[in-house]
């Protein structure tokens, strides 16, 4: 019952959806009523993926969550539309479910807006503003690490998820990490994040659509009192630095502007990092023999680590990151809406029509990847880059316009994390029978991957 009311309440929520696209003539499995294949989609979006591929080639259609959608499979398909040569596809539309809650963000713009935008935004990111963030960033992630207890089991993903939100406030926000500022910030960010998928719509009293929203209000609150402080005395936090961002022409944001774009960005930010950190802990849970590796390249760099030059030579902790990303990508689906016709493997799609593009599956394709659902960092090495035999072959962090601004961020924050865990701890998996990853929306272990740390002196 409660996933036909929500297959409804999404269904209503697409524009401009009065009369479907025809994509009658695209082949696909048969959809029972009203639900089509949300059920498999939820259960097993991989295996489902597969089959379909298998049955009916890499132009498929669904039903998923009350409409049906083109499944566009492969490398070649996800060059063709993230490039958009011919601005066919439409981010904002295909992402319309975080409209409510993340109005004006960058994945919720597109063509001209969202290119103006980005220019501002990437700003925040240049090489030299990465650089002032990794000190603080350092300082955090040892004090929340070390806050982890030892020789006792407990569930890593929520840990991680904690972590890297109050990292979130150290690092884009300029506040204590251990702060209570930080606790409620961190309150009011879940609560956005789980409205933005809830069953209700609409804030109804104590809904999580209600928490959402108001936890939404708080963060803007928050946020713009920030915005005063920090543009009369800036810092070396994120936050700083997008207040003052310009483009090449001086032209910056405004208060509504930057709320909206960094509400945004905490989001896009915040599970995608949980689940990398989760998955490279997952991965070098199961193969310790990589812990070491790891560890001997830290001794090798040294008291250089946090230097760009020391970061820069983590070629090892950044393959196991990449191997992590390949086997279980943050964004492991990427939604476009064609916003007119146009043809693709013979096919015609119609203008409205809503595509899903499937980095996930395509990066555990054997064309690409040498016996690709086995863990093998290796493949990045310079002398296999296996990733390299197509553009598109290696996409956790998507392409094109919109492909992700904090990529280079991200696999900072990774590298100082392990070098941060790996000094001091070695990590067990407990789940004896593995784990499983739920895949949709964003993936998480099943389980919750129950780790125990074990103190390097006593390893
Ligand atoms: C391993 C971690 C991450 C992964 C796998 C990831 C993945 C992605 C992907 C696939 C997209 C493109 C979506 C699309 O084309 O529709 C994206 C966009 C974006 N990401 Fe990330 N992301 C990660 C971390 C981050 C972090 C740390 C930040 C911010 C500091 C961030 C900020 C953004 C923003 C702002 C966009 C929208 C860009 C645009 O539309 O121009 N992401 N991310």
């Amino acid at each position: 019952m409660e996933l036909v009311i929500l297959v409804r309440a999404f269904a209503k929520e697409v524009p401009d959806m009065a009369s479907e696209p025809d994509l009658s003539h695209i082949p696909g499995p048969p959809a029972p009523p009203l639900v089509g294949h949300t059920i498999q989609i939820l259960r097993d979006s991989y295996g489902f993926q597969q089959e379909c591929i298998a049955l009916y080639g890499s132009v498929y259609k669904t039903k998923l969550l009350g409409i049906w959608r083109a499944n566009l499979c492969g490398a070649e398909a996800m060059e063709m539309a993230l490039l958009d040569k011919q601005q066919n596809f439409s981010s904002k539309m295909g992402w319309y479910s975080l409209e409510r809650l993340f109005p004006g963000g960058l994945m919720l713009q597109d063509f001209e807006e969202h290119r103006q935008n980005r220019r501002i935004m990437q700003q925040a990111f240049r090489a030299s503003a990465l650089n002032d963030y990794t000190k603080g960033m350092a300082e955090a992630i040892q004090l929340l690490i070390r806050a982890w207890p030892v020789d006792q089991e407990f569930r890593s993903y929520d840990a991680i998820k904690e972590l890297t939100l109050r990292l979130g406030c150290a690092v884009f926000m300029g506040l204590s990490a251990g702060g209570d500022l930080a606790r409620k910030l961190n309150i009011a960010f879940i609560r956005e994040i789980r409205a933005a998928l809830s069953v209700v719509r609409y804030p109804v009293p104590f809904t999580s659509m209600w928490y959402g929203v108001r936890g939404r209000t708080f963060l803007r609150n928050t946020f713009r009192q920030l915005i005063a402080e920090r543009r009369s005395t800036p810092g070396d936090d994120f936050f700083s630095q997008m207040c003052l961002s310009t483009d090449e022409d001086g032209n910056g944001w405004s208060e509504e502007e930057i709320l909206d774009q960094f509400n945004f960005l905490m989001m896009a930010a915040h599970d995608t990092t949980a689940t990398a950190i989760s998955a490279m802990i997952w991965a070098l849970g199961a193969h310790s023999e990589w812990q070491e590796v790891l560890a001997a390249e830290l001794d090798e760099i040294g008291e250089a680590v946090l230097t760009t030059d020391g970061l820069a030579r983590m070629t090892q902790t950044e393959q196991v990151f990449k191997e992590a990303l390949r086997l279980v990508p943050p964004v492991p689906f990427i939604p476009r809406r064609a916003i007119s016709g146009f043809t693709w493997k013979g096919f015609e799609f119609p203008a409205g029509a809503m595509i899903t593009l499937n980095p996930g599956v395509t990066m555990l394709s054997p064309v690409f990847y040498s016996d690709p659902e086995s863990f093998d960092p290796s493949r990045f090495a310079s002398h296999r880059a296996e990733e390299q035999a197509h553009k598109f072959a290696w996409t956790p962090f998507g392409g094109g316009a919109h492909k992700c601004i904090g990529m280079h961020f991200s696999t900072l924050q990774a590298k100082i994390f392990f070098a941060a865990l790996l000094r001091e701890r070695r990590v067990e998996l407990v789940n004896s029978n593995g784990t499983q990853w739920q895949r949709l929306p964003i993936p998480k272990p099943k389980d919750g991957l129950p780790i125990r740390l074990r103190s390097v002196s006593s390893h």
